[in-house]
């Protein structure tokens, strides 16, 4: 039998490794997180390069710290066991790979506590070819009695570098997905958020951690983490005594002890994370061929375009008004009319944000017809009929507030506060899973023709408080999310192909735990152009573009050309007044429709490269590259108004440098004429070595770019 201290277990996949080991003692320890060795054999040589300097410093490497035995350090996990004692060990037991397909394997390493009934389960899921790694664990125990898990992360990981950049994001309403990148200091930087449902709000569970300098798009080492929880996270980035980095990632523990009788068992959220050598561009091209291959439903099929009429009406509109709408989305020529906010509440109409939430049947001043007849409208129409829907959430001035206060999270003793006039329903109890998952089902029960969900959250949770779970207070927060994915699970498994948007009043409940479960999200209500290329860039690092929803509106000051090419760079819709355009105008949104569809392929699930950062220049540039390089499509903007402001020639990447490319300009307005030379043909080597000037000025905005390979050249 082999030693322990022989244990080595190798976390591979086609670029990267990550080396555990399981010491004499029994620890399971992080020794290497990189790039993956040529000669696998070397692994075993790892363990003796790096030495621990002491007692104390040698756990600070623990692949998943226990808490109040020896290690003093931020825990992965801390426990009160049933005889109210806190101290926690873990030792390795075994470990197992399981195959899951050609591409997936699955590695499990079980842990246990040599003194108590405890144990953890560490799930790493491996995507090989797109170097992408779910890590998780399973925690469970057989004391006589209930244990208390304090703390419970998904995954503690341990890197060792010079320096570490961290780029980490804050925002707002309307202000998703701001970049900050500052180098971590000895310490703990903490990521977190507690505010229940809309979490990512302030602040999402998205990052980026660069080694030895800061990340480069194209050059460099960066890890790409992130929660898959719709809820309350915390990710704590510390540099430990060694100056090496520990990353420890999870729900968040305030105020969530989670309480497990024996033989249950708990199941974190995944963690995700990826890393490259070869900068932010590669990594982020990793996730997103995951995510399209086996993250977000539908990944590698069609989007529907679409007019929405949220920023057209708001609340004011009729059946009449719809029905002219509607035709307006055949007239411009795409797939769908989405209904927003605002068709539902009777006794209490949704004339505003302040009343009618919960209230789910048809308001018959509206609709006196009931969708029935929009659905039917729509058809005749030829296009796709789909509903905005905000179940999670109650007006205190609704039927539903009056008949199922038992529902609503409250303080019982304290005054309701709201948030957009509104309270948060309690998903803890399965009473509301089966309220919430039946208004999604009978909407499709009573409309079997509607083609399309826009599930919209608007609302933090105040006074955190569930009627239904008593005296299990603190399980709340963990409770509410999995109720959540509860009822997704069921609507998914009745309708696993309807086209489902993840809004949150804009991006703030983005994150892969949700995405399981939705063909696209609503990256902000901030529809200026200009401020959607910034945060367009940003979403585009961890999400791909076929998942972005992106409509065109009257936000901001530029010319409509510069909203519809932004808007291209996802799925592409409108949510302006189509009667309103003048005929150039529609003419111009009529033909960039077609040209959309013709380019879309490319954008959906091409290679994303980005070539020209806003932050950074005058101008924003990104590209898609078809899988056989043999068409691309390049987006630019000027960002910048200031006297001069003028794009240069910009490097194209992704390209094959053998192939011959002819480079013309596309979705011009109508009566305006390319200033680009559409004569010569470029090789791809010369378009990524000495590049392509997109001729972007004050007067020509936003240039989009076509690349075709000449065929037989
Ligand atoms: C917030 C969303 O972000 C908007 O797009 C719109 O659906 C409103 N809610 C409706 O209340």
């Amino acid at each position: 039998m082999l030693s322990r201290a022989q244990v080595i277990i190798p976390v591979i996949t086609e670029h990267n490794a990550m080396l555990l080991q399981a010491d004499k003692d029994g620890d399971l320890k992080t020794i290497y997180f990189g790039r993956k060795l040529a000669d696998q054999a070397e692994y075993n040589k790892v363990a003796g390069v790096y030495h621990s300097s002491g007692d104390y410093t040698g756990v600070l490497n623990s692949a998943y710290t226990p808490s109040g035995s020896r290690n003093l350090a931020e825990p992965a996990i801390s426990v009160t066991h049933a005889d109210g004692n806190r101290s926690l060990d873990l030792k390795y037991v075994s470990h197992q790979v399981d195959k899951l397909s050609a591409n997936v394997s699955q590695l499990r390493i079980l842990l246990r506590d040599p003194v108590y009934a405890f144990e953890v389960t560490l799930y790493y899921k491996l995507y090989y070819k797109e170097d992408v790694v779910e890590q998780w664990s399973v925690i469970a125990h057989h004391e006589k009695g209930k244990v208390v898990l304090d703390k419970y992360a998904s995954a503690n990981l341990y890197l060792k570098a010079d320096s570490y950049w961290l780029t980490q994001y804050h925002g707002d309403w309307a202000r998703e997905m701001q970049p900050e990148e500052t180098r971590l200091t000895h310490g703990i930087k903490t990521l977190d958020s507690k505010l229940g449902t809309r979490a990512n709000l302030f602040e999402p569970s998205m990052f980026m951690v660069a080694l030895n300098r800061p990340a480069g798009e194209d050059e460099g080492s960066v890890l790409y983490g992130s929660l898959e929880w719709s809820g309350n996270f915390k990710i704590d980035l510390e540099v430990d005594p060694l100056d090496n980095l520990r990353v420890i990632a999870g729900i968040n523990n305030f105020a969530s002890p989670y309480v497990l009788t024996p033989g249950e068992d708990f199941t974190t959220p995944e963690f995700l994370y990826t890393f490259s050598d070869k900068g932010k561009g590669d990594a982020s091209r990793k996730l997103h061929t995951w995510a399209r291959n086996y993250k977000i439903p539908n990944g590698k099929g069609s989007r529907y375009t679409l007019l929405n009429n949220w920023e057209a009406t708001y609340f004011d509109f009729n059946e009449s008004k719809l029905g002219g709408l509607i035709r307006d989305t055949r007239k411009l020529g795409v797939d769908l009319f989405l209904l927003d906010d605002g068709w539902f509440g009777n006794k209490y109409p949704r004339n505003g944000d302040h009343a009618g939430l919960g209230d789910w049947q048809e308001n018959k001043e509206k609709l006196p017809n009931g969708l029935v007849s929009l659905v039917k409208e729509a058809q005749t129409e030829g296009v796709k009929f789909g509903i905005w829907v905000e179940p999670e959430m109650v007006n205190p001035k609704s039927d539903l507030y009056a008949k199922h206060p038992g529902w609503v999270i409250k303080q019982p003793k304290r005054p309701e506060y709201y948030f957009r006039n509104q309270l948060v329903l309690d998903l803890a109890n399965p009473a509301v899973q089966n309220f919430v998952y039946g208004i999604i089902d009978s909407l499709f029960i009573k409309n079997p023709g509607l083609a399309y969900i826009k599930w919209d959250c608007n609302a933090v949770i105040y006074n955190a408080h569930s009627n239904y779970l008593d005296k299990k207070q603190s399980q709340f927060y963990v409770d509410y999310v999995k109720g959540l994915y509860k009822v997704l699970e069921r609507i998914r498994s009745k309708y696993p192909t309807v086209p489902m948007m993840l809004c949150s009043g804009g991006g703030g409940r983005v994150d892969y735990g949700a995405m399981k479960y939705f063909t696209e999200y609503w990256p902000s209500d901030n529809t200026d152009p200009l401020e959607r290329i910034f945060i367009q860039w940003e979403y585009s690092y961890f999400f791909p573009a076929i998942a972005s929803a992106n409509h065109v509106t009257d936000w901001g000051k530029q010319p409509l050309k510069f909203r519809v090419d932004v808007a291209m760079m996802g799925r592409l819709g409108f949510d302006i007044v189509i009667g309103k355009l003048n005929p150039s105008d529609l003419l111009f949104c009529q033909n960039s429709v077609k040209t959309y569809n013709s380019l879309k392929p490319i954008v959906w699930q091409g290679d994303q490269y980005r070539l020209a950062d806003p932050g950074k220049s005058s101008i924003a540039s990104v590209m898609y590259v078809d899988s056989t390089k043999a068409s691309a499509v390049v987006f630019n903007y000027l960002v910048n108004y200031r006297y001069g402001a003028e794009s240069k020639p910009i490097l194209l990447k992704g390209l094959d440098p053998q192939k011959q490319y002819r480079v013309t300009e596309t979705n011009l307005y109508p009566g305006t004429k390319s200033a680009l030379d559409v004569q010569t043909v470029y090789s791809g080597d010369f378009l990524m070595t000495v590049g392509f000037d997109p001729i972007v000025n004050a007067n020509r905005r936003s240039v989009v770019l076509e690349l075709k390979e000449l065929p037989g050249k």
